[in-house]
């Protein structure tokens, strides 16, 4: 079925929680679901880069219903605090595993409890905030758990054998095996969730390949220099912005045609509509799901309450 980006659904009354979202896709995402009506929480690790991103969206989306919350997803005191306060809620209609560091760092570094830090970014702490915020999605009928998966992850392995990268880190097997893992723990998360007969849905997306460059320009949240417009712009034929680039994680959130374990992204592979695509194999295995788990598990310092 098809899908026009330009005239979403009403998600009037929804609550949608996004990581990661003062900035880029995150960014885009919130302001599209807060222009379909949903309450958008803003979940950033800055307070500053949190409220410039909520101003913003005021200032663009007429009536918006936006707010900020603090979450700095590789420090388990935020993740905590953020969890609990999401189970405080009413009502969790979504939440948007988002944040995601792109741009990993040259050498091997680490977070305060010794864990790889794009693997503690990208797939870590959203482990442990989903495991502890469940029952927040449970309690809210037709809820979902979307992931930002990326291209990425066809063009590199994750070693199971070595998911910290302790031998031979490079911030590309960095990025991708942290991307495998991610897509893989939305496919597991969407099988333990229909196991355990829970109305919950965990769908997995990617962006394509979505640049600043190529993206309208906002005080605040997005302000890119004149020397990388003109480079971003070089790649056009290949590339989209990142407004368009949050198009996959705002269908996942409100198409209702769209159901668990499902895999979105650009109809183009890089950039387009946001339509079914097919995800890597290895990132849909169940064998490789079900050994993943108990390392995220352990890595995280969290239990997940699904068997
Ligand atoms: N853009 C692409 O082409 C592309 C392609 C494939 C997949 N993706 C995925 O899409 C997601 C968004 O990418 P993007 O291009 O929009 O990246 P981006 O513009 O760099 O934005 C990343 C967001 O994540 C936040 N973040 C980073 N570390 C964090 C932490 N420890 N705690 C909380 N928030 C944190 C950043 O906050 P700060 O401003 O505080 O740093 C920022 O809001 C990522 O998961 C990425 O892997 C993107």
């Amino acid at each position: 079925m098809g899908w026009d980006a330009a005239s979403l659904p009403d998600a009037g009354g929804r609550t949608v929680v996004i990581t990661g979202a003062n900035a880029g896709v995150g960014y885009f995402t919130a302001e599209q679901l807060a222009r379909a009506g949903a309450h958008v929480v803003l979940a950033c690790r800055d307070p500053e880069r949190a409220e410039a991103a909520v101003s913003a969206i005021r200032r663009r989306v007429p009536r918006a219903s936006v707010e900020a919350m603090p979450l700095d997803v590789t420090d388990r005191r935020s993740i905590d605090a953020a969890a609990h306060a999401l189970l405080e809620r009413d009502r969790v209609d979504a939440l948007v595993l988002n944040a995601g560091l792109v741009h990993p760092p040259r050498t091997r570094k680490t977070d305060e409890y010794g864990n790889e830090l794009v693997l503690s970014t990208n797939v870590l702490g959203h482990f442990r905030l989903v495991a502890q915020a469940l029952p927040a999605l449970t309690a809210t009928p037709g809820s979902r758990i979307v992931t930002l998966g990326s291209l990425a992850s066809r063009m590199g392995r994750l070693r199971l054998d070595d998911l910290q990268l302790e031998r031979g880190y490079t911030s590309w097997r960095a990025y991708s095996g942290s991307k495998i893992a991610a897509q893989a723990f939305g496919f597991e998360l969407d099988r333990r969730l229909r196991a355990s007969g829970a109305d919950v849905q965990s769908i997995v997306v990617h962006p394509g390949y979505s640049t600043s460059g190529r993206t309208p320009g906002i005080r605040g949240v997005n302000t890119p220099s004149r020397l990388k417009r003109f480079g971003d712009n070089l790649q056009a034929a290949w590339t989209q912005g990142k407004d368009d680039g949050a198009h996959a994680p705002v269908r996942a959130v409100l198409d209702p045609a769209v159901s668990g374990g499902e895999f979105l992204g650009p109809a183009l592979w890089t950039k387009g509509a946001p339509v079914h695509t097919p995800a890597t194999r290895a990132s849909r295995s169940p064998r490789l799901g079900a050994r993943l788990w108990p390392l995220l598990e352990a890595a995280s310092g969290q239990a997940f309450p699904l068997p």
